[in-house]
């Protein structure tokens, strides 16, 4: 029943408990409790009249969404550090702020980056469907071979916080780090890290891996496509845990089925999930895994509080703790 002192919100999917308690606590919330995300026409109905909306980045908020919510809907908070699922500009010429989660998957995205990076070069997942499959004959000289990931060079595109945790991994590893961003960023930052600003056209030829830390915009859509492809060493590995159309998928499977580059991990795909009759599925050199660079426990969870803190301040028409900049 409807608590009508409360402000009325729906959270689009079951999040950790740090952040149903706390809208709970302020907000009279409907909650969408399915696995899979709500259908399109069922999401525009149950936000109707809604002060506040906590979406993932399987909603998608446009004008046809703000329609449905209506005008006295006071603020999104999307439980993800990506926004691209939101129409940021149509929010700001409502006056709707939008709230994200940067800052506290930072580490745990990079983690999963290089996991994935390190999987791929060393062929673990290869390895494992090996073992499993029940080829395991012998120790073999030629077996499962990869590069080095210690001491190779690592090309970073996109060095904001996550490009950065990156580069802190791969310092460990004693890799040369080559990174590429709009601009150069300030020495204070990169000179502890020892990394080296370079134009993509200068990274990719000379990176053994190449890592896309980029926010999905028109700029950045399809950055790696058949022709920076082909600029890429044919032993690389190209690792994506930023968004899945920063690649051109159609021509990463070309390059990893002729051997254009060596191998890529991918976190992220487009669409997702991928269909299984998608080429790259049907490819060794091409270890996927679901969207899960932010997954573990403690990092869901932060991003849960905070998402839940956004919300509450939005529909108190107070400033959102973390809001992402109005466009313009
Ligand atoms: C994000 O936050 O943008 C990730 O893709 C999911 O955690």
């Amino acid at each position: 029943m409807a608590d009508l002192g409360r402000p009325r919100v729906f959270v689009a999917r079951q999040i950790p408990e740090e952040g149903l308690d706390a809208v709970r606590a302020a907000c009279d919330m409907d909650l969408w409790e399915e696995e899979l995300p709500p259908p399109r026409d069922e999401l525009l109905r149950r936000v109707a009249g809604c002060a506040g909306v906590l979406t993932l980045l399987t909603d998608r908020v446009d004008d046809e969404f703000l329609d449905a919510a209506g005008p006295q809907l006071r603020v999104v908070s999307n439980y993800a550090v990506g926004f691209d699922n939101i129409d940021v500009a149509a929010c700001a010429r409502r006056g709707i702020p939008v709230g994200n989660t940067p800052g506290v998957l930072t580490d745990t995205t990079a983690d999963l980056a290089f996991a994935l990076l390190m999987a791929a070069a060393r062929r673990v997942t290869e390895g494992d469907r090996y073992v499993r499959d029940g080829q395991w004959k012998t120790w073999g000289p030629l077996l499962l071979l990869g590069p080095d990931v210690h001491g190779s060079t690592i090309g970073i595109v996109g060095f904001g916080r996550i490009g950065q945790a990156v580069a802190r991994r791969a310092q460990g590893f004693g890799m040369e780090i080559l990174y590429h961003d709009i601009q150069p960023l300030p020495a204070s930052v990169t000179e502890p890290l020892g990394a080296t600003y370079v134009s993509l056209d200068e990274l990719l030829p000379r990176s053994d891996f190449v890592s896309l830390h980029v926010n999905l915009s028109d700029e950045t859509r399809h950055l790696i496509n058949a022709v920076t492809l082909a600029r890429m060493k044919p032993t690389a590995v190209l690792v994506n845990t930023s968004r899945g159309p920063v690649v051109d998928q159609v021509a990463l499977a070309d390059a990893l089925r002729d051997g254009t580059i060596w191998a890529a991990a991918l976190d992220v795909t487009d669409p997702e999930p991928i269909p299984m009759d998608d080429p790259l599925v049907g490819l060794d050199n091409c270890l996927i895994v679901p969207h899960i660079a932010s997954a573990s426990r403690a990092t869901r969870g932060k991003m849960a509080a905070m998402a839940a803190a956004n919300l509450v301040a939005g529909v108190r028409g107070e400033p959102l703790p973390t809001q992402v900049p109005t466009p313009g």
